[in-house]
């Protein structure tokens, strides 16, 4: 299966995949995280794709995950026509997560209720007998699990049996090996559930009989593959690196396949961090070795970023800048190859094409997602490039993995993510407003060199200060000052997907604080973001 440019290979029946129907559970992701964990290759799509979109990828299994809706309402989303007929016929094995469970009891004849005894949280269940899910040793066990219903199964299909229970009586697993139908009732993905792992590991490999056999070794050479078969032998093709893991990564790669054919280019968008550029290009130079050209585009970007206050305008915008500088670099190597190049290089990855696509059942469409990334949503539909997207199904620590295999150093691999809007997305309104940029250039290096100095870097998923457009009193020497306020925000992450404030001891923000307001002119009053995500997001724009 090629796991480039999104166009998913179709594979052979019965291939060693475990596909993900997804009904808008928060945890979705999880349950294609740990499946790969496991060294199965998992990928998600909506759980109201059309038939056509399952049978091409011809999963062994198929996992309908959780989601806040109630079969009970004619909107709730389903499977497509057809299905249950083709996993039988093809001896997929179906296994139904919460909501999921509940779809293919009432879809395969049982009775749903709206429960009686709502179940959130931490909860106990009783395994009752050896089975699909269960091994011998769990019969008469307790197992905490992590519940999130409110329906609840009260009749079973014929030919299903109930293989554990909650300690309140709903139920919590349930099984038709005939006809290979498996339910569970929480949800095993969320380390809550002390056994889940090992439920799905015995549903994958004892059950469905998939191999562990997905390794990032094979993923490097299929992407290998692949690119060499998308692009030609005389194609050129250019990568923009912005310093982060994805970009360095994914041209790192690409540079793998086609050797010198690939052109890297690094855009000052003047949305960079404090001595950026040149660390930056320094490194690429001494540490990768990747022939990078350096554009300095700040003032074209700055300039039709002036007064524009829209979170998603100025991602439009710098979106469109980028392109507008790639086609121009492209034009320049025309002239001097003598052939335009096809393609552009971008590190989008999986998590940015998830959260870009709103969950079945939400009644949100593309134009009403929050933020569109500008790596998936924010390319303007005319751009002369054609995508390779290298890293699009990978995960953040896949990357770092691949990128490991690949020697990438390791101080690119441990960089915090960056994103692509730059500090645009963190200067709250107007980037351009007064000195905001610069002001907050200071104040992140001081937060962000504390971390180091500190020896927490590694222990943060991600760092930064935000500009907010506001003023506050405050008396600094012995003068009142009306001066602007900043806000720290730390967060511990395994995907980005959801987030932990990161716990600070206190003397670290005492520090931190004082130094800010005693070195960086503008500044008065520092604000600690203790938001996790949800309801938060990780960037404040
Ligand atoms: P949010 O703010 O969506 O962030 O919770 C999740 C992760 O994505 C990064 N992020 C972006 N990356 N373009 C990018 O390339 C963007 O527009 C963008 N917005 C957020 C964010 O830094 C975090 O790592």
């Amino acid at each position: 299966m090629a796991l480039s440019n999104g166009a998913a290979t179709p594979a052979p029946a019965s291939s060693n995949l475990v596909l993900i129907l997804d009904y808008g559970s928060q945890y979705t992701h999880l349950i294609t995280r740990r499946i790969r964990q496991l060294s199965v290759l998992s990928l998600c799509i909506s759980g109201t794709s059309p038939l056509s979109a399952i049978t091409a990828l011809s999963p062994k299994a198929i996992i309908l995950s959780g989601g806040p809706h109630s079969v009970h309402l004619p909107s709730s989303p389903s499977f497509p026509d057809g299905f249950l007929r083709y996993v039988q016929e093809n001896g997929v094995h179906v296994l139904g997560i919460c909501y999921g469970m509940q779809l293919l009891v009432q879809k395969l004849g049982g009775e749903v209720t709206e429960g009686e005894k709502q179940e959130y949280g931490k909860m106990e269940i009783e395994v009752a007998k050896e089975s699909a899910l269960y091994d011998a040793d769990d019969v008469g066990g307790h197992q905490t699990v992590w519940m999130s219903h409110g329906d609840e199964a009260v009749r079973l299909p014929d030919g299903f049996e109930v293989v554990a229970r909650s300690t309140q009586g709903a139920l919590a697993g349930i099984e038709d090996r005939t006809r290979r139908f498996y339910g569970l009732q929480y949800h095993p993905e969320v380390t809550h559930s002390t056994k889940g792992m090992e439920t799905l590991r015995r549903f994958l490999f004892d059950v469905c009989g998939l191999s562990a056999d997905w390794k990032m070794q094979d993923v490097l050479e299929e992407e290998i593959r692949t690119i060499n078969s998308m692009v030609g032998p005389n194609d050129h093709v250019i990568c923009a690196l912005s310093g982060g893991v994805d970009s360095t990564v994914a041209a790192t790669l690409v540079h793998k396949a086609i050797g010198d054919r690939l052109h890297c280019v690094f855009v000052d968008n003047g949305l960079l961090r404090y001595k950026e550029r040149e660390r930056v290009m320094s490194t690429f130079e001494s540490d990768l070795h990747l022939p990078v050209t350096c554009i300095d585009a700040s003032d074209q970007f700055l300039t039709n970023l002036k007064g524009v206050k829209d979170p998603e305008t100025k991602r439009k915008i710098i979106g469109r800048e980028f392109i507008a500088v790639f086609d121009e670099f492209a034009q320049g190597l025309e002239s001097k190859l003598g052939k335009r190049p096809e393609y552009l290089v971008q590190g989008t990855l999986y998590p940015d094409v998830i959260e870009s696509c709103p969950p079945p059942g939400s009644g949100r469409s593309h134009s009403h997602t929050i933020k569109s990334h500008h790596n998936v949503g924010g390319l303007p539909k005319d751009m002369k490039l054609k995508l390779i997207e290298p890293l699009k199904l990978l995960f953040k620590d896949e990357v770092r993995k691949l990128g490991s295999i690949l020697n990438v150093p390791e101080l690119f691999l441990k960089r915090h993510p960056f994103p692509g809007p730059g500090l645009a997305v963190r200067v709250l309104g107007d980037v351009t407003a007064g000195n905001a940029l610069e002001t907050l250039r200071q104040v992140d290096e001081i937060f962000v060199q504390g971390i180091k100095d500190a020896g927490l870097y590694d222990k943060i998923w991600q760092a930064f200060a935000v500009f907010l457009p506001v003023q506050s009193v405050g008396v600094q020497g012995d003068q009142r000052t009306h001066s602007h306020v900043v806000a720290l925000r730390a967060i511990t992450s395994e995907d980005g997907m959801t987030a932990d404030w990161y716990y600070f001891e206190h003397k670290f923000l005492v520090n931190v604080v004082s130094k800010i307001c005693n070195n960086v002119r503008g500044v008065n009053r520092v604000c600690l973001d203790i938001t996790s995500k949800p309801p938060a997001t990780v960037e404040w724009e």
